[in-house]
């Protein structure tokens, strides 16, 4: 049996920050009120000319070198991206590939907003389990500014951009395996986090009139709702079906969205405060790219330890859930 291991971290966060106070000067807010309702202070964007492939490879590029493999080991690439370079073609993952000199790789995107990065994390899992893949690059990176409307306070506030990105590489050594992922979606709350326009379901003479359409639009009090209740029951379903307890997590790992949906899903789960990665304050909510902008923060900060337990968790648009148990398992030279 292959299993498979998640093998290195790296990330990419644009120099450029939005605090709350610059925030204030463009729409009706306050630094109190964000903070107070959302935990954030600042959030990182990036330069008009800097794409979601550009922030992607960067993060690739330090997850690769961290993982000891060269680009023509790399046999997958999956980024997890609603902000893609392109609305349909070429995919972000192919120009990533082509900026880091992977060739005849498979390659694509995949869209579940906020959840993406479990999603991705599921694929390379199965592919490689399945035989099909040896090592894959997985890959979330968000340019959330260029989709964001910057006069709606009920949305602009939240979203920074950024990347993350890992390795995940077949292992016969069970105790290096991701142990499982949960992935789930329910399109009847479409309507809750959705950009309207730009797609085959808005006429396209529609976009000039409509283009506020194409921006991220969202009911966020009942998103926050549905997100509280949906994460807690997923990730104790996960670690039910597991036989793991929440105590014996090293790592929660959720995805950044708003420091009170953490706080509610971490206290129902009774975790810990020394368990609970927090960066929402200062990058934001970056949708696929926040968990693995997270789990770098801890490896870069020495406080990701081979053979320690991450549980991640993530919820989006779509609506998308999902939940995972990886131990973190470096290649032996490079722990
Ligand atoms: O990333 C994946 C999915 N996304 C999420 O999980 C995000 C989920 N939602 C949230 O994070 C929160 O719902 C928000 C931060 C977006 C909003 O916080 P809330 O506590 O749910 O506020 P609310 O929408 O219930 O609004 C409360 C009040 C309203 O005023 P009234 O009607 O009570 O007078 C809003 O108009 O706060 C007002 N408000 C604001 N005030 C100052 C809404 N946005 C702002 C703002 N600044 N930016």
């Amino acid at each position: 049996m292959q299993y498979a291991a998640f093998r290195s971290i790296g990330a990419y966060v644009p120099k450029n920050t939005l605090t709350n106070d610059d925030l204030a000067k463009m729409v009706d807010t306050s630094d109190e009120w964000i903070t107070k309702r959302t935990g954030i202070k600042t959030r990182h964007i990036a330069d008009k000319d800097e794409k979601t492939s550009d922030m992607g490879t960067k993060a690739a590029k330090i997850a690769l070198e961290r993982a000891g493999l060269k680009s023509d080991e790399i046999d997958m690439v999956v980024c997890a991206t609603i902000s893609p370079d392109y609305f349909c073609m070429p995919s972000t993952a192919t120009v990533i590939s082509a900026n880091l000199g992977i060739k005849n790789a498979t390659a694509f995107d995949i869209s579940a907003a906020c959840t993406g990065f479990i999603y991705v994390l599921a694929i390379a899992k199965a592919f490689i389990e399945s035989g099909m893949k040896k090592n894959v690059l997985i890959i979330g990176a968000e340019k959330l500014s260029a989709i964001t409307n910057y006069q709606d306070r009920g949305t602009c506030i939240l979203f920074g951009d950024g990347a993350g990105a890992a390795v995940i590489s077949a292992t016969d050594k069970k105790e290096e395996a991701i142990v499982d992922v949960h992935t789930a979606s329910d399109g009847t709350y479409a309507d809750l986090l959705m950009t309207p326009n730009g797609g085959s379901g808005s006429a396209h003479d529609a976009l000039d009139k409509e283009s506020a359409g194409c921006y991220m639009q969202m009911k966020g009090n009942e998103t926050f709702k549905v997100a509280v209740r949906t994460l807690t029951q997923d990730v104790r379903d996960i670690l039910e079906a597991n036989g793991i307890k929440s105590e014996d997590i090293d790592h929660f790992i959720p995805h950044q969205a708003n420091y009170r949906i953490i706080k509610a899903v971490g206290d129902a789960l009774k975790m810990r405060e020394e368990q609970v990665v927090l960066t929402v304050a200062k990058y934001g909510n970056t949708s696929g790219a926040s968990i693995p902008m997270a789990i770098n923060d801890l490896y870069e900060e020495g406080k990701l330890k081979a053979g320690e337990m991450m549980l991640l968790d993530a919820f989006g648009g779509g609506l998308t859930w999902g939940s995972a148990l990886v131990p973190f398992s470096p290649p032996k030279e490079k722990r």
